[in-house]
């Protein structure tokens, strides 16, 4: 890597810290992106293949450091520690090697001194819940944040609903990636709502206890292990499975269906013929007292069209560092209920972080 990062310091970055995001990039654009800023405003841009040579040799390291402000007037200081996973290495294949990137960018947080730490997108899935696989220390707290997203992914299904003048409780809900964290919280929050109730995820036995959970609710519910199987054309779908790159090709869906897309990286093939859907990228929420990076990564490693814009995932550590709640909020797998949604929603409304306004690839949703 030679001295292409020579930007920022060791010592410019803070120690001491409330909290830290790790996360990764979800393209090579803002992979390009990140290392532009990196290595200053004053080199030139490195060609793509040489791009696609140098990322996967950077090791896990804080790229920027981050503040946010509450409405109440309190601030937190963090650390933006990106795992430079290269984005077109996040299957199996890599799954050695990524899972030693996030215990190396979990070690720099430690070393940081960071309080809470958020384990953004795919660092979370790798070490599947199991806080155990990394670095130990008593004054450190991970979160996979992944409760505060389900409560924006929720949000927005019910905003979205609401602009399009649809009842959830007379809709077929689809969820693709219904056993994974994200999906099974949203299932416990959405399914007692909705008519019906389709779960899809590859592996059968885990959809039948997920199933037996909600159907002991009143629900009623399907399971499909391919997304050919739907016996119904779902009115709502939310799509939150652990795709390494937009492969996901819809089935049967209703002519002017509501997906959510809540993937990291998103889930919909961008070529998927759906003239009539109305979609919005989910688990986003916006922080009103306003969020800055040091140096500027504003519009890079949030790349939204509106201000101050973060998933929930990260969001999740930053709204428990305002509350002062250094502990791992949301944590393993499968245990997102409807109290815990409600009670981080609750955390992070009175730091004035709320659901973001709705949008798509083809812009805001007004
Ligand atoms: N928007 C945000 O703020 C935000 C925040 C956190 C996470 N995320 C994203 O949300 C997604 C889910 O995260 P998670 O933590 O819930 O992951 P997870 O716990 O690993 O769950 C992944 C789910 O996807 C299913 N799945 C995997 N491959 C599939 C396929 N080919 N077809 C259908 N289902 C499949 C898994 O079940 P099977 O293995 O049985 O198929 C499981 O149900 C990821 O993309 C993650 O990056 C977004």
């Amino acid at each position: 890597m030679g001295h292409a990062t020579a930007s920022v310091t060791a010592r410019e970055l803070r120690t001491d810290l409330d909290f830290a995001l790790i996360g990764h990039q979800e393209s090579w654009r803002s992979a390009a992106d990140v290392l532009a800023v990196l290595r200053g405003a004053q080199r030139t841009q490195l060609p793509d293949d040489e791009i696609m040579e140098i990322f996967p040799w950077i090791p896990p390291r804080a790229v920027c450091n981050v503040e946010v402000a509450s409405t109440t007037g309190a601030k937190a200081r963090g650390l933006y520690i990106d795992c430079f996973i290269p984005p077109d290495r996040l299957d199996s294949e890599y799954v050695h090697d990524n899972i030693g990137r996030v215990r190396a960018a979990a070690a720099c947080a430690i070393k940081a001194g960071a309080r809470i730490v958020s384990l953004g997108g795919f660092s979370s899935i790798l070490i599947e819940g199991n806080f155990n696989q990394l670095p130990g220390t008593a004054d450190t707290m991970f979160t996979t944040g992944n409760t505060l997203t389900v409560a924006f992914i929720v949000q927005g299904i019910r905003k979205m609903c609401a602009m399009e003048g649809r009842g959830i409780c007379r809709s077929t809900l689809l969820i693709v990636g219904a056993t994974g964290d994200v999906g099974s919280g949203c299932a416990r929050c959405l399914a007692p709502l909705a008519k019906r109730v389709v779960l899809c995820a590859r592996n059968a036995k885990r959809l039948h206890t997920l199933a037996a959970e909600l159907e002991a609710d009143g629900t009623e519910v399907d399971i499909a292990t391919s997304l050919e199987q739907f016996p119904l054309a779902a009115d709502i779908v939310i799509c939150a499975a652990s795709l390494a790159s937009p492969s996901l090709r819809l089935g049967r869906i209703a002519p002017e269906a509501i997906i959510c897309d809540a993937g990291y990286p998103k889930n919909l093939n961008p070529g998927g013929d759906m003239p009539g859907a109305r979609f919005f990228s989910g688990g986003l929420g916006q922080i009103s007292g306003g969020l800055s990076f040091m140096p500027d990564f504003k519009g890079i490693l949030n790349r939204h069209p509106f201000p101050d814009v973060a998933h929930g995932c990260l969001l999740e550590g930053m709204a428990l560092a305002l509350a002062r709640r250094f502990e791992p909020f949301s944590q393993g797998r499968g245990f997102i209920t409807r109290e815990r949604v409600e009670e981080i929603e609750t955390i992070a409304a009175l730091h004035g972080i709320h659901l973001a306004p709705l949008y798509n690839a083809e812009g805001p949703l007004v």
